[in-house]
C-alpha cells in the first residue's frame, strides 16, 4: 500500500492492526519500535481513547532489544513501547511480554523468548521497520535465513541511526537481541512500514532485488502474508511492474 501523506500512512497501519484484532481478539502482535511506527502508535492511542479497539486480550511482545541496556533505560525497546502504547491503553500486564536486555545467559534468554513465542502458539500479527541497509528487527545484513532469535554485534551504521534513542552513539549498545529472521518469516502475518526518501534505495533493493541474506528485508517478498505500507517518497524508485 502506498500513500500519499504521513496521516495516511499512520491511519493505515494503524487501522491494519484494528482489523487484525476485530478479527482475532487475542491475537498475539509482535512490535516494532524506530521513527517509523511512533505515528501509527499514536494513532492507535487515539482509536483506544475513541473505543475503537480492545487491547483486553491481546498480547505483545517486543521484536528486539538493545543487549545489554538498563532495562529500565527509555531508550530501550521496552522504554519506548511503554511510553508510546502500553501505558496509554487497556493490555493487561500480564499479556505484555519482553525480551530481557540484560539476562543472566543471553543464549537461555533466546531459547526462552523462541519458547514463548511458541507457547502463544505463535506470532499472529508481526509488525516491521527496515533499517537502511535492509536490517529487520536487528537481523543484520549477512543473517542466516534460519535463524531464531538471537543475540547479534550491531553495524555501525544501526548505532548511529539509533543514536537518538541514547543520547549519542557512543551510548548505543552494541549489540541486540532479537528475534531472527525464521522466527519472523513464521508470523502468520507481517506488515512492514517504511517512509521517507532516505528509504527508497533499500525499499528498491528489498521488493525489486533478489531474496538474499545480504538484505534480509527481502525474505517479505516470499511471505504468503505479508503488507508492505509505504510513503510516497520510500516507494519512489520502486519499479512500475510491483505498483
Ligand atoms: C526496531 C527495529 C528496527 C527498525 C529499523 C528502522 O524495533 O526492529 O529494525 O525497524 O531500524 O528504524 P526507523 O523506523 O527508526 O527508521
Amino acid at each position: 500500500m502506498i500513500t500519499d501523506t504521513k496521516e495516511a500512512f499512520d491511519s493505515t497501519a494503524a487501522v491494519e492492526i484494528v482489523k487484525q484484532i476485530e478479527k482475532k481478539p487475542n491475537s498475539v502482535l509482535g512490535l516494532a519500535t524506530g521513527h517509523t511506527p511512533k505515528g501509527m502508535y499514536e494513532v492507535l492511542v487515539q482509536m483506544y481513547q475513541e473505543k475503537k479497539i480492545d487491547f483486553s486480550q491481546v498480547i505483545v511482545l517486543n521484536l528486539d532489544e538493545y543487549f545489554g541496556a538498563d532495562s529500565d533505560h527509555p531508550g530501550t525497546c521496552k522504554g519506548y513501547l511503554t511510553e508510546r502504547l502500553y501505558q496509554h491503553v487497556n493490555l493487561k500486564k500480564e499479556n505484555i511480554y519482553y525480551l530481557n536486555s540484560q539476562p543472566a545467559s543471553g543464549e537461555e534468554e533466546c531459547k526462552r523468548y523462541d519458547q514463548l513465542i511458541n507457547q502463544l502458539g505463535g506470532i499472529d500479527f508481526l509488525i516491521l521497520g527496515i533499517g537502511k541497509n535492509g536490517h529487520l528487527g536487528f537481523n543484520e545484513p549477512g543473517t542466516s535465513l534460519e535463524s531464531q532469535t538471537h543475540i547479534i554485534d550491531l553495524t555501525d551504521r544501526s548505532r548511529t541511526d539509533n543514536a537518538w534513542s541514547f543520547g549519542g552513539k557512543e551510548n548505543v549498545p552494541t549489540q541486540g537481541i532479537t528475534m531472527g529472521i525464521k522466527t519472523i518469516m513464521n508470523a502468520k502475518k507481517l506488515m512492514m512500514m517504511a517512509n521517507g526518501e532516505n528509504k527508497a534505495d533499500i525499499v528498491e533493493k528489498a521488493f525489486n532485488g533478489p531474496v538474499t541474506s545480504d538484505v534480509p528485508a527481502s525474505v517479505l517478498q516470499i511471505h504468503n502474508n505479508a503488507v508492505v505500507i509505504l510513503d510516497k517518497e520510500a516507494a519512489s524508485k520502486l519499479h512500475n511492474d510491483l505498483y
